[in-house]
């Protein structure tokens, strides 16, 4: 946005913006008929099972279909040098690595096995004779493996501010490895008609998923139609295209009848892009009354040799606090693993656990209550490079939070053998807004809203329907919202918690055209215009819509991505709480409640983003206490491989008294809608609550994470 943006939605008068409304494809969710990328199985269907290496690194020598000769139902063996050898990073818009008949990591798609039945491509998956030729002395962990270090992001002079520094911490943390594992695994139909290929998935981003498929396979996006209407859940591990929808393709097209491929859970541990393990040390320099004069948050992370992305661990530590001397220096570590990609708050859902423990740290050192020191070193604009905040209510939330805790009551107690605490830490995500399309149809009775957007679970269609009809003068029972079908108008996607706010803001122009072709039609200004219960009105004349529109208006509209960060830096912002009891004993961590105070923006379903705010902390709560993968140090394979071994937190691990609160905001610079990102705020900064909290209790910190009891008694015991 070149400039603030007037707030049309504040002034449409309906009250379905921003109301907690019901998910509209809740009932068909709760009662199993939403069809999944699974569920519709076309006629003749065939099965492929996913056969994975079992070596870390080197070559497929053969594959032997004769070792599945007499197992009857067994259609084909197929390998190809198109296959992929991970899913594609979000946005990548082209084809991930193919390797052909390398591999490249312990657990990497190496061919698919298609049968008549599921049971018998199963079974001969693992019948499947391979033959290898295994590289010597791979490097399968992150510690013995290649180190890329980058360059360090700098602002002023971090080494002279450090030295100079009245009080320094210098601490070191240590995050392992996390996997989405969404509860519908990853799944793919694959049907050909003629050049023709109709491809059901599980994904998140359609518009760039089309383009991934099309340059896997060597064909022209226009041969490709993807249908995703309903996603169990993605959490990044959707957002590009994935090895089962490349084999089921190619195997389809082999083979001339539809494949169906769907990921047992643990492949989707074993092949789906994991969160990168961090090893991160902090250091924070200030004068004595609690001024940040020094910052800097180094990690080491890890991805496979090929792939662009690595965790960007620091990127609130940049925009939260400022410092006269800031420094950020990655190093990325290249062992034969599950390559790493985005999962849930890419950067902050890690990296502020380990920052704003540091923080609590330094308050501890100073002296000072943590709640103070980070209230007084807000900045006043971006410490990296100047550029002023837009809404930005971070002290509102550490105040409004503390006060609705009881923060200034704080005192660490005991209760029999358990030691109580409270932590608290401050929330920050970035904000995005990605190029998205919307058309919006209008009759004289209701409107169709159409997108390829998607809704992985998070709200979509509830929130585009009520943004339609709130600009429209429908209810949201007259709105009908249509998704996921890349025919329709690319948009952004689900990802990077700009999905609602892209796609939003492209329904939301769509619909502002609309109303004023009919505010013409009507012969009033736009501005005049009113619309209600399906009336016009404006001028002194009063319509009904039915009156206005013939048989239908079509309006659809572009919202451009990117603009706003020239000109302001937009985030979301918030304050987190936690109280745990931590028994002294056995050191089991217990949280007693959580509170989150968030502001983000103009909410657009006050149902849907509490929702996302729990869910969020939820994981927090988990990556502090629970989340760990594990791999075998001999070849990396993945030893925690099911939700049995990978610990998620469980309902009775999180708390009854879990608050959400939204402050009340607008965001003019991030978008027409003036909202921002809300699915990933809630993670960012939780975890750090929890880890002070036991801090608090203890007097003791734990810095590696997830804070299991023998990790908490080592503290306690030091
Ligand atoms: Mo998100 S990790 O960009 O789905």
């Amino acid at each position: 946005m070149d400039k603030a943006q007037p707030r049309l939605l504040d002034n449409t008068g309906q009250g379905i913006v921003g109301a907690p409304l019901d998910r509209p494809d809740g009932p068909l969710k709760v009662s199993g008929t939403a069809p999944y990328a699974a569920d519709v199985l076309p006629t003749g269907c065939l099965h492929g099972v996913l056969v994975r290496a079992t070596i870390s690194r080197g070559k497929v020598t053969r594959v032997d279909k004769g070792s599945l000769a007499g197992v009857e139902g067994v259609v084909d063996v197929i390998t190809d040098p198109r296959m992929i050898r991970n899913p594609a990073q979000g946005m990548a818009g082209e084809a991930p690595v193919q390797t052909g008949d390398e591999v490249h990591y312990h657990g990497q798609p190496i061919a698919l096995v298609v049968a008549e039945s599921f049971e018998t491509a199963r079974d001969a998956a693992h019948r499947l004779k391979v033959t290898y030729e295994a590289e010597d002395g791979v490097a399968v962990t992150p510690d013995t493996a290649e180190q890329e270090v980058g360059d360090p992001d700098t602002a002023g002079d971090f080494n002279a501010a450090y030295d100079g520094a009245a009080v320094k911490v210098d601490l070191d943390y240590f995050s392992p490895s996390h996997v989405a594992a969404p509860m519908e695994p990853h799944a793919a139909v694959a049907e050909w008609t003629g050049n023709q290929l109709v491809l059901r998935s599980a994904l998140q981003m359609v518009r760039f998923n089309k383009l991934e498929v099309a340059d896997s396979l060597g064909i022209s996006p226009d041969a490709v139609r993807i249908l995703a209407p309903y996603v169990g859940g993605g959490f990044g591990s959707k957002l590009g295209i994935g090895p089962e929808a490349i084999a089921a393709c190619i195997a389809a097209q082999k083979l001339g009848r539809p494949v169906r491929v769907v990921m047992s859970r643990q492949t989707v541990f074993d092949s789906v892009l994991r969160r990168s393990e961090t090893m991160q040390r902090v250091r924070l320099g200030a004068t004595k009354d609690g001024r940040i004069v020094a910052l800097s948050h180094d990690d080491r992370v890890s991805n496979i040799q090929g792939e662009g992305f690595a965790e960007p661990v620091s990127q609130a530590s940049q925009f939260i606090y400022g410092a006269d001397g800031l420094s950020f220096q990655q190093t990325v570590a290249r062992p034969a693993m599950t390559p790493s990609g985005s999962v849930r708050a890419p950067g902050e859902a890690v990296g502020m656990i380990a920052f704003e423990a540091a923080v609590d740290e330094l308050a501890e050192k100073l002296g000072m209550d943590p709640l103070e020191l980070r209230l007084k070193n807000i900045p006043d604009t971006h410490p990296m490079d100047g550029r002023p905040y837009s809404a930005r209510r971070l002290a509102d939330c550490l105040n409004d939070g503390a006060e609705r805790f009881g923060w200034a009551d704080r005192k660490m107690r005991r209760e029999g053998d358990w030691l109580i605490g409270m932590g608290m830490a401050s929330a920050a995500r970035t904000n995005m807004l990605i190029e998205s399309a919307a058309r919006v149809r209008l009759t004289g009775t209701g409107a169709i809203v159409e997108t390829d957007m998607t809704d992985i679970g998070t709200g979509t269609y509830a929130i585009l329907g009520q943004i339609a009809a709130e600009m429209l003068g429908l209810s949201v029972e007259q709105v009908e919202v249509r998704l996921g079908d890349s025919d329709l108008p690319g948009a952004s996607g689900s990802g990077g918690s700009f999905g609602a706010s892209s796609a939003g803001s492209a329904v939301f122009m769509a619909a502002k055209t609309l109303r004023e072709e009919l505010a013409k039609r009507l012969g009033c200004e736009a501005d005049d215009l009113t619309l209600s219960g399906g009336i016009a009105r404006g001028g002194n004349v009063e319509k009904s819509l039915a009156d206005l529109v013939d048989l239908e208006m079509v309006a659809e509209a572009t919202i451009e991505g990117g603009k706003t960060a020239k000109e302001s830096f937009s985030a979301g912002f918030g304050a987190h709480f936690a109280e745990v009891a931590v028994n002294e004993w056995t050191g089991e961590v217990r949280v007693r409640r959580m509170l989150g105070v968030m502001a983000m923006g103009r909410i657009l379903n006050e149902k849907t983003a509490r929702s996302q705010a729990l869910g969020g902390m939820v994981w927090g709560l988990g990556s502090a206490l629970h989340e760990e993968m594990m791999n075998d140090t001999r070849d990396g394979h993945v030893v925690t491989r099911d939700l049995a071994n990978y610990h998620v937190a469980s309902h009775l691990d999180v708390p009854r008294d879990m608050q959400v609160v939204f402050l009340e905001e607008r965001d003019d610079e991030a978008n027409p809608i003036q909202s921002k990102g809300i699915g990933e705020l809630g993670i960012s900064g939780a975890g750090a609550a929890i880890l002070n909290a036991i801090a608090h209790a203890t007097g003791k910190r734990v810095r590696t994470i997830p804070a299991l009891p023998d990790r908490v008694i080592e503290a306690m015991e030091s």
